[in-house]
C-alpha cells in the first residue's frame, strides 16, 4: 500500500528555504523513493510575496503569517528557516509544537536559547524537533553524534564551526592582510551575517557548540555558559609568528566534560599546522568528535550556503517520512542533566607573544615570573629587532592552567620590562 505524502509547510524563503524548494523540485522522485512516500511542500510563508526567488511557488498555498502556516491542518512537518531566537521564528515553532507538528529547523540561535524548553514541549506531545542544518550546514554532525556514535561516551567535541571566521583568518594569512581589510572583503562578498557580530564575535559558532555539547554530554543546552571570544583581536603578526612555531590560528570551539563540570569554549586557538584542523582553509567547517570506542572522527564540509543547508534540512525531513523519530538531543529531553559550567578546568600549552625592553636581565625577569607561577617554558624565540627599543619574544609553554597563566601575565606587567599587554593564546592538542 502506498503511504500518504508527507506534507511540508516552509516558513522563510531566503537562501535556505529556496534551496529546500529547489531540491524538492529537482529530486522529488529520488526523495520519494528514499523516504518510501512522496515528500510534498504544500504551503510557504515569507515576508515578500512578490519577490522573484528563482524557484517556482506554483501550487503552493501562501501564508503571510508563519504562525498561521504552523497551524495549517494540511501541514505535517513545519520547516522553520526564518532565523533569530525570538520573534516570528520562536512564535511559529511554538505554534507548530502546540498544533502537534514535527519541526525541522536550521535555527541554531533559537535552539541555543530555547532548545530545552522546546524539546520538552515537543516530546510531551510525541513529536520531534530535528536540526541537522543548524550545526555546520551540510555536514551530518548531529546524525553522527546521535546515531553513528550513540554507543560511545564522547570525551571531546571540537571544531571550526563558522566558515566566515575561517575565511577571514585564512585570507589574512595567505594575502598578508590585516583583519579590518579582510573583514570588509568578507562583507563585500556577502559572507557576513546581517549582524556581523554573530560571526566575528563567535556567537553563531557558540550557538552550534552548545547544541553539540548537549547531545554529546547529555546535558541541557547551556549557551550562556559558553566562554566566547571573537577573532577581532587576532593580528596578522600573530598569524605569522604562530606559523613560524608550526601552528595556525583558528576560531575553535571545544566542549569537554571535566571533573569540575562542562567546559565550553569558543575562542581563537593555535592548532598544529599539519593537523586536519590546521589544514582547513577558506569558508569550510570541520567538526572533530572523540568517542571512547570509536576514537577520533573528523567531519569536513560546507557549513553554509543554499545547497548544503537545504541538504541537511531535507535529510531530517526524509528521516521523519521514514518514521525515524530520534529525540531532539539524542535522548528524552526530560533525562538531560543541568551541567555545572566549568572554566579553565582543562590545562593546555599556551603561545605568548610579548615585546621585551632590550636591556640586560629582561628575559630573566620574564622567565622568573613564569617560573613563580609554576609555568614551564617549552620553546622560546626572540626575533631580531634592528634599531627598535623592544624585542619581539615568543614563548610556547608546557601545559598550564588559565589561572596560572593569568597570574604570570599580571606578574609580567609589574616587571617593567614588558611593553604593552602580552598576547596569550591557547594551543589545543588535536
Ligand atoms: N555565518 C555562518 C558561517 C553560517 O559563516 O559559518 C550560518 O551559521
Amino acid at each position: 500500500m502506498t503511504r500518504p505524502p508527507l506534507r511540508l509547510g516552509i516558513a522563510g524563503l531566503g537562501t535556505v528555504g529556496t534551496g529546500v524548494l529547489a531540491i524538492l523540485q529537482r529530486h522529488g522522485a529520488l526523495l520519494a523513493a528514499r523516504a518510501g512516500r512522496p515528500v510534498e511542500p504544500v504551503a510557504v510563508s515569507a515576508r515578500d510575496r512578490t519577490r522573484d526567488r528563482g524557484v517556482s511557488l506554483d501550487g503552493l498555498a501562501w501564508e503571510d503569517d508563519p504562525v498561521a502556516l504552523a497551524r495549517r491542518p494540511d501541514v505535517d512537518v513545519f520547516v522553520e528557516v526564518i532565523g533569530g531566537h525570538e520573534g516570528a521564528a520562536r512564535a511559529a515553532v511554538e505554534a507548530a509544537i502546540d498544533a502537534g507538528k514535527d519541526v525541522v529547523t536550521a535555527n541554531k540561535a533559537l535552539l541555543a536559547h530555547h532548545g530545552h524548553a522546546l524539546a520538552l514541549a515537543a516530546e510531551a506531545k510525541g513529536h520531534v524537533i530535528r536540526f541537522e542544518a543548524a550545526v555546520a550546514g551540510g555536514i551530518p554532525v548531529i546524525k553522527t553524534l546521535t546515531e553513528g556514535l550513540a554507543a560511545n561516551e564522547v570525551t571531546r567535541v571540537l571544531g571550526v564551526m563558522n566558515g566566515t571566521c575561517n575565511y577571514i583568518l585564512t585570507r589574512m594569512e595567505e594575502a598578508g592582510l590585516p583583519y579590518e581589510t579582510v573583514f570588509e572583503e568578507a562583507r563585500a562578498l556577502g559572507y557576513l551575517e546581517a549582524d556581523p557580530r554573530l560571526d566575528v564575535d563567535g556567537i553563531d559558532a557558540g550557538h552550534k557548540l552548545s547544541l553539540l555539547a548537549a547531545i554529546a554530554f547529555g546535558t541541557e543546552v547551556s549557551f550562556d555558559a559558553v566562554e566566547l571570544e571573537g577573532i577581532g583581536s587576532v593580528t596578522i603578526e600573530d598569524i605569522r609568528r604562530a606559523g613560524d612555531m608550526g601552528y595556525r590560528i583558528k576560531l575553535l570551539g571545544v566542549a569537554q566534560m571535566t571533573g569540575r563540570g562542562l567546559e565550553q569554549r569558543m575562542q581563537p586557538c593555535l592548532v598544529p599546522a599539519t593537523s586536519p584542523l590546521g589544514q582547513l582553509s577558506g569558508g569550510t567547517n570541520m567538526v572533530v568528535i572523540e568517542g571512547d570506542s570509536a576514537g577520533q572522527i573528523v567531519l569536513r564540509g560546507a557549513g553554509a550556503g543554499a545547497g548544503p543547508t537545504a541538504s541537511a534540512v531535507l535529510g531530517d525531513v526524509i528521516d521523519i517520512a521514514r518514521g525515524v523519530r530520534i529525540p531532539t538531543f539524542g535522548r528524552p529531553a526530560s533525562s538531560l542533566r543541568r551541567a555545572r559550567p566549568a572554566r579553565g578546568a582543562v590545562a593546555a600549552p599556551y603561545y605568548l607573544r610579548l615585546d621585551l625592553v632590550d636591556k640586560p636581565g629582561a628575559l630573566a625577569k620574564v622567565a622568573r615570573v613564569l617560573g613563580d607561577a609554576g609555568i614551564s617554558i617549552d620553546r622560546m624565540r626572540q626575533y631580531g629587532h634592528a634599531e627598535a627599543a623592544t624585542a619581539p619574544v615568543l614563548i610556547v609553554t608546557h601545559r598550564t592552567t588559565r589561572l596560572a597563566l593569568d597570574e604570570a601575565l599580571g606578574g609580567m606587567a609589574e616587571t617593567g620590562v614588558v611593553e604593552g599587554r602580552p598576547v596569550a593564546l591557547r594551543i589545543e592538542a588535536v
